[in-house]
């Protein structure tokens, strides 16, 4: 017999991300977690870089919105997941976001697929002229 198991979302906590105060409570309460829950430094590490990348995209290309972090629980192994969701105008093509050097800003260009890759799970949704959607998880390892 196979089954998926299934997550528990256990404590949820919502940062608005429209400031750049805002943007380093929110890294800064990310880090606070993922400490308090005993991930390894690397993972802590990975995770607040591809937070502190999101919540800056949310902020810059979303025009604000905010950061939705919860624990979660699966199998018995203990998770953090992010989700970074504005109103801002959407991402028209999200395959050339993701490219390395893409930036309709600009700039670096590295962020959105750099997070991706620091992650263990990683989705994004977005409606042009409705906004964008990011989630984000890490996994303690056992
Ligand atoms: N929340 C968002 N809303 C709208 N566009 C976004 C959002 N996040 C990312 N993008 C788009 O994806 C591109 C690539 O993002 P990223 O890799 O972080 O590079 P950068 O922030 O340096 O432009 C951005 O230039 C922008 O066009
Ligand atoms: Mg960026």
């Amino acid at each position: 017999m196979s089954r998926r198991a299934s997550i528990n979302e256990l404590n949820s906590v919502v940062y608005p991300v429209r400031s750049a105060e805002q943007l380093s409570l929110a890294r800064r309460a990310v880090l606070e977690w993922a400490t308090r829950l005993e991930f390894s430094l690397v993972d802590r590490t990975k995770f607040v870089t591809a937070a502190s990348e999101l919540a800056r995209n949310t902020w810059v290309h979303g025009k604000g919105g905010e950061m939705t972090m919860t624990q979660l629980e699966r199998d018995g192994r203990t998770g953090l997941r992010l989700v970074f969701a504005d109103t801002g105008p959407g991402i028209p093509d999200i395959g050339r976001a993701l490219t390395d050097g893409y930036s309709s800003a600009g700039s670096m260009g590295k962020g959105l697929g750099g997070a991706k890759r620091l992650v263990h799970e990683f989705d994004i949704a977005s409606e042009p002229g409705q906004g964008t959607s990011v989630t984000v998880i890490q996994w303690k390892r056992r």
